[in-house]
């Protein structure tokens, strides 16, 4: 996942193309996006120009938008890690993809835009029973569920697994790709309807209150054997819970802290009170209880290529094959206003499944 080559007005052009992008300006709510127009250099050797369809929307673009996010360029700089679109043009040495080819590309930043030069290495094909919608909303979610599920925590069939956020992006894959594995699925969602989703379309046996104590709730339904694999992107006193709960053997794959973002602007006071609330966890106690708690971050997972490049096509595959289903809850346009309703939507926590940006 290398960066997109930085649109550039200082780069010598054979013809200069003019495109549009939306950008974070400066650290604040949906609003603080702005819509710019801009040039784009040529592709250069390795790259091409793609000419973007549609960009999935993701919780860590809005904590990027409020400055909560390690690693990102110096503002202002367009968020977006996952886009679909057309090989528009090709710079030299480029020779697997051609000149109208359909395709998605991973990046580190830079999705929300119209146009985009980016390595050739980034990009992935896709079936053509998927819409560039369904195909931008399958990358980030589904791989760092399968990384999560699988290359991490070692699932296997027969197993228990808690998916907190089960009916998110992350979670409806997760879901997904640990039913089809065998594993038992436990979630937690925040409505009624998001939960129904999650039990009745995505095959999860149980799903309970996010927003409540659904600790002893997942105990009376797993009885004291316990979770065998506990997925977290919430982190305070969710992640104690899902240590509580867990099996002998059993593996709690850290992820994100939502409760760090409250809002739709940053507060440290509730940042910080979220990361307090996160345990520290001390060696000793995972060896009296047989447990382990590892993590993952798919933007340091970068260079795996040989991670990555077999997960993506064996998740497409099955997408085409109509076994695992890109999530989308809404789409909006692929502009300033519909990133920023977009952003709207997922601070409300409304969604079930992905928000993607189509042009
Ligand atoms: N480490 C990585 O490589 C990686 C990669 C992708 C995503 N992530 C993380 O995974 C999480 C999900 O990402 P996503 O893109 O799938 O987001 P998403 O679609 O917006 O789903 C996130 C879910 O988390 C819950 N949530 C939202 N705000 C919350 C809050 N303040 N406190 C507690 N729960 C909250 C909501 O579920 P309910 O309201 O239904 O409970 C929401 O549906 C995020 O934390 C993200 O940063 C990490």
């Amino acid at each position: 996942m290398a960066p997109p080559r930085r649109h550039s007005r200082s780069l010598p052009r054979a013809r200069s193309i003019r495109t549009t992008a939306v950008l974070i300006s400066r650290h604040g709510p949906p609003e603080a996006l702005v819509g710019r127009e801009i040039s784009l250099a040529d592709p250069g050797d390795g790259e091409v120009h793609l000419r973007v369809e549609a960009a999935g929307v993701n919780f860590a673009d809005l904590a990027m938008r409020m400055g909560l996010y390690g690693t990102v360029p110096p503002l202002p700089f367009s968020p977006g890690f996952e886009v679909a679109g057309v090989v528009a043009r090709r710079g030299t040495n480029v020779t697997e993809f051609h000149e109208g080819d359909r395709v998605v590309a991973l990046i580190r930043y830079g999705g929300y835009a119209r146009d985009l030069i980016i390595p050739a290495k980034n990009l992935f094909r896709y079936p053509e029973s998927l819409t560039p919608a369904q195909a931008a909303a399958i990358p980030v979610v589904f791989l760092t569920a399968h990384i999560a599920l699988f290359t991490t925590a070692h699932a296997t069939e027969g197993e228990t697994a808690l998916i907190l956020g089960a009916a998110g992006g992350v979670g409806t894959a997760a879901v997904q790709l640990a039913v089809e594995a065998g594993l038992r699925v436990v979630g937690t969602a925040g409505t009624e309807a998001k939960r129904a989703f999650v039990c009745r379309e995505l095959g999860a046996a149980a799903c309970f209150d996010s927003r409540g104590d659904w600790e002893p709730s997942v105990l009376g339904h797993v009885g004291h054997r316990g979770i065998d694999v506990a997925l977290d992107p919430v982190g305070g006193e969710a992640t104690s819970a899902c240590l509580r709960l867990l099996a002998p053997f059993g593996r709690l794959v850290f992820y994100g802290l939502s409760q760090a973002m409250p809002g739709q602007s940053r507060s440290w006071p509730r940042a910080a009170w979220a990361w307090l609330r996160t345990p520290r966890i001390h060696p000793l106690s995972l060896v009296e209880r047989n447990t382990g708690v590892l993590g993952i971050h798919l933007l340091h997972l970068q260079r795996k290529e040989q991670l990555l490049r077999p997960a993506m096509e064996s998740i497409y595959a099955r997408a085409a094959a109509g076994r695992l289903r890109p999530i989308i809850d809404r789409t909006f346009p692929l502009t300033r206003d519909g990133a920023v309703a977009a952003h709207h939507h997922l601070h409300g926590r409304r969604a079930t499944g992905k928000v993607v940006l189509t042009a």
